[in-house]
């Protein structure tokens, strides 16, 4: 981690423009809401080629609303962790726009580091110093006054008190991840970003870190994580993005997309092959397949009635017989696919 000197923040105090500018003074926790009309972050036209020459983002347009849980889905490389580090000043930005509550990640790099807290993917943290003693002072790197009383308050959330006075070498790997969640939240970030936050981390600190994140977004922190855990998305975002190749595919409120993840395909192995699909089938919506030795059938799962009843029937009614069947449930890996064929056409 780099020691920038805290001296180095401590001018950085934002010269609010009027709406967007917020003191933590007086608020009760320090997570006072900005207006809601700003984007908590916005990104346009934004491209990133590594030294190797690999063009990580490809024209990326995201805006996260303020106060949201807003969950970055895309499959390994798709370019999530990219994307976080520019926002978050790690790595440099190609072209394009990138503000964190209306200011210029560049320009106003002071104010929208002060902003965001981060979440790393990668563990790091293998130093003699205490739990303690890391957190109070990736505090101060921002610029912000000692406030002790904040500090326990986020060790206690994250049951790191009792562990206060540990090295931080001795920690296990669950209580390490801790610690990097709650060096993120020293300096009350308005922003947070989780990379990957549950990747390999065991129940009870996915739960209590569930549980964190609603508190916090009750305070008006903005969330942004990466994940490819569908169910992750599913279990705390109120909108979703899917990223692939550098390019956001889609960008859509949880509900809606769950809607079209729903779905479940049954096949039919025919004892007898098929030209076409019958006309009495026509409702079912069925396509041949394997050269009309299967009949598949997609259903959405949320839906109260998947009509295989009827379709069972129908078949019978028809005279088709089938040897065999099995159904499928569409993974994020397919729809992923899916999503990126439908992009192309
Ligand atoms: N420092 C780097 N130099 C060159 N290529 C990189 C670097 N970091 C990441 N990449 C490449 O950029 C792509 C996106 O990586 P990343 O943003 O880490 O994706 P994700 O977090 O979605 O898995 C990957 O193909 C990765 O190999
Ligand atoms: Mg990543």
């Amino acid at each position: 981690m780099s020691r920038e000197p805290a001296a180095s923040s401590a001018s950085s105090a934002p010269q609010g423009r009027s709406g967007t500018g917020v003191s933590s003074q007086g608020q009760p926790p320090g997570y006072a809401p900005v207006s809601p009309a700003v984007p908590a972050v916005s990104v346009r036209g934004l491209t990133k080629n590594y030294d190797s020459g690999f063009r990580a983002l490809d024209g990326v347009d995201l805006e996260i609303h303020s106060g949201e849980i807003f969950a970055l889905l895309g499959p390994n490389g798709a370019g999530k962790t990219t994307l976080i580090s520019i926002v978050c000043g790690i790595v440099t930005p190609g072209e394009g726009i990138v503000e964190v509550d209306g200011y210029d990640i560049g320009r106003d790099w002071r104010v929208t580091r002060s902003r965001i807290g981060l979440v790393p993917q990668e563990l790091s943290t293998d130093s003699f110093e205490t739990v303690w003693a890391t957190v109070s002072f990736s505090r101060g790197l921002f610029g912000k006054a000692p406030d002790p009383a904040h500090i326990e308050r986020v060790l206690r959330d994250l049951s790191l008190w009792d562990k206060r006075n540990n090295q931080l070498r001795t920690l296990s790997g669950g209580m390490k991840r801790r610690v990097l969640i709650a060096k993120a939240l020293a300096h009350e970030p308005r922003v947070l970003f989780l990379d990957e936050p549950t990747a390999g981390v065991d129940v009870e600190l996915r739960r209590d870190m569930w549980a964190l994140v609603r508190s916090l977004r009750a305070h008006g922190v903005t969330i942004i994580l990466t994940t490819h855990y569908i169910e992750e998305a599913e279990e705390m975002a109120d909108r979703v993005g899917v990223i692939h190749a550098g390019r956001i595919v889609l960008v859509e409120d949880k509900a809606a997309l769950m809607h079209k993840l729903g779905r479940k395909q049954l096949t039919l192995h025919l004892q007898q092959p098929l030209e076409r699909v019958p006309e009495q089938l026509a409702e079912h919506e069925l396509e041949l397949a394997a050269d009309g030795h299967a009949l598949v059938y997609t259903f959405a799962t949320q839906g109260e009635r998947t009509g295989v009843t009827r379709l069972l029937h129908d078949l019978a009614a028809a005279g088709i017989r089938f040897h065999d069947l099995q159904t499928e449930q569409s993974t994020l890996e397919d729809i992923f696919v899916d999503l990126v064929r439908e992009q192309e056409q």
